[in-house]
């Protein structure tokens, strides 16, 4: 038998919701509330729209999906849709800082607490830096498209040290710095630009698309030797199922892969604590920047693959290429800044959500405490800001990523899946709580929810699944070493039982 003071049982020892929003009034690690739902879509998008939209989608539609890569987005905006509605519930009934580590604190426990917030360094910065190096590559083509070329050492395919990418990371760092009222309005004006390059995109577009591309609109399956040994994706592995590009099965492989395209709603949650009515508002920011995005992404999908065959959509950057094949090279320059401004927003809203994640696992005492100190003038996690900036940048300048983007699909999915089970867990733990919002058909919807984020990352790489849990290995290991020890849950405890 497990004994109550048993370690086994005290790392699963959940903090109270109560507790939760009580340690966000602490006057030193108070955030300033100023966010409305609009910020929040504006923040939403932001994030959403990046390299998904603007990178991925010819490289799918030419290796995996044909023109049905609109139907890909489809999958995956339903896999998120799922997940969606149960950050909103969340989110709704604990707006505190964190996201999906708060919501795991309340629901499974410390220890599951800790092991998500380590998980969401490989969706945040990870993948800021993943993007940031996307920036870099459009920066600098856009350069040479002016005449300018930077040294292949500095930038390009494979540079010695990433220069453009460091010097964003840096450009964004500062901005965060400074203040989150700032950060969303050079947001919103990155946003709006993003936003009408994709709108110029769909109904300039229009003009070019031949009916004849979309014919067949699913090409027939074929065997493929590009994915192979660890390259292979686990339901292969596990099933025995031979590897095929296109058919029903690419459009489903695809969907794995775009799957980074919606990744970002999931941080407006990490923003509740800086929302004036988090309750009404946040729900309305996760969901609407979701359906916005998703029928942007059905639209530009269909009018590019429309305008080139898939067959010869360009795998780095399928829009303004898709413009370059049309004749219309100066479109194609404008569509490049859009993009540069796309991935930028991507970039900030990611470090942001970062911060804020890190920012409640230092206030729980899990990280050093030391860290999430509120700045006296700026009103924002200063010393975390510039932590997170430091090591992007490291990430950005020196790493090669390739593949990375895979991982950070698998560890955001994973995070899904745990939030979608804290939904069920915390109607039966506490179903006295005010819920502004409420997922519908509970407990068959989460369910569906977990299934569907489990049968994604099933189709994602043996390798990625390797990295993935090596990266959790030594997560584990880093809260044995410090967290448990350090715990604020876990002291005070302590401190109450001396008599
Ligand atoms: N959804 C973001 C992108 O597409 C991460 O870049």
């Amino acid at each position: 038998m497990v004994g109550e003071d048993s370690p086994l049982v005290d790392i699963f020892r959940t903090k109270s919701v109560e507790q939760s929003i009580r340690d966000t009034e602490a006057p030193e690690h108070r955030l300033r509330k100023r966010l409305t739902a609009t910020d929040l879509t504006v923040f939403g998008i932001g994030v959403i729209v990046g390299t998904g939209i603007f990178v991925l989608t010819g490289q799918v539609a030419k290796e995996l999906a044909g023109p049905a890569v609109a139907i890909s987005f489809v999958v995956a905006a339903v896999v998120c849709g799922l997940a969606a509605l149960c950050y909103a519930e969340f989110a709704s009934t604990i707006p505190v800082a964190g996201s999906a580590y708060t919501f795991s604190f309340a629901t499974l426990g410390e220890f599951p607490a800790w092991v998500i917030g380590w998980d969401l360094v490989l969706e945040l910065a990870l993948a800021a830096a993943v993007v940031s190096v996307g920036w870099s590559g459009y920066f600098a083509s856009l350069l040479s498209s002016l005449g300018i070329d930077l040294p292949a050492a500095l930038a390009g395919d494979d540079p010695v040290f990433n220069l453009p990418a460091v010097l964003i990371v840096l450009i964004l760092t500062v901005v965060l710095l400074v203040g989150i009222k700032i950060s969303s309005r050079v947001n919103l004006i990155l946003v709006i630009t993003k936003v009408t390059v994709v709108l110029l995109v769909i109904v300039a577009g229009l003009f070019f698309v031949k009916g004849a591309n979309y014919t067949p609109f699913v090409p027939e399956a074929v065997a493929t030797a590009r994915v192979e040994g660890l390259k292979a994706p686990l339901i292969q592995v596990l099933f025995g199922i031979t590897p095929v590009a296109f058919g029903i099965v690419g459009i489903f492989s695809a969907a794995a892969i775009v799957f980074f395209a919606f990744i970002g709603f999931d941080i407006v949650a990490t923003a509740a604590e800086e929302t004036v009515a988090p309750q009404r508002d946040v729900p309305r920011g996760i969901l609407g920047s979701l359906a916005i995005c998703t029928a942007l992404y059905v639209a530009v999908s269909l009018v590019v693959v429309g305008m080139q065959r898939y067959s010869e959509l360009s795998t780095t950057a399928p829009l303004s290429d898709a413009f370059i094949a049309a004749g219309q090279a100066w479109l194609a320059t404008i569509i490049s800044v859009g993009a540069i401004a796309g991935l930028t927003t991507v970039v900030l809203v990611l470090l942001l959500g970062q911060t804020r994640v890190l920012f409640a696992m230092s206030r729980d005492g899990l990280l050093p405490r030391s860290l999430s100190k509120v700045h006296p003038t700026f009103g924002t996690p200063a010393r975390l800001t510039v932590a997170v900036g430091l090591v992007t940048m490291a990430l950005a300048g020196f790493v090669s990523f390739g593949e990375l983007a895979e991982l950070v699909n698998i560890g955001t999915l994973f995070a899904f899946v745990v939030v979608s089970i804290g939904v069920v867990v915390l109607r039966r733990t506490r179903p006295d709580l005010p819920r502004a919002f409420r997922v519908p058909l509970v407990p068959v919807l989460p369910i569906v929810s977990v299934l569907a984020c489990l049968y994604l990352m099933l189709n994602l790489p043996v390798q990625t699944w390797l990295r993935f849990l090596a990266w959790m290995a030594v997560g584990v290991l880093v809260y044995f070493a410090f967290g448990y020890r350090h715990s604020r849950m876990r002291q005070q405890d302590t401190l109450e039982k001396v008599p």
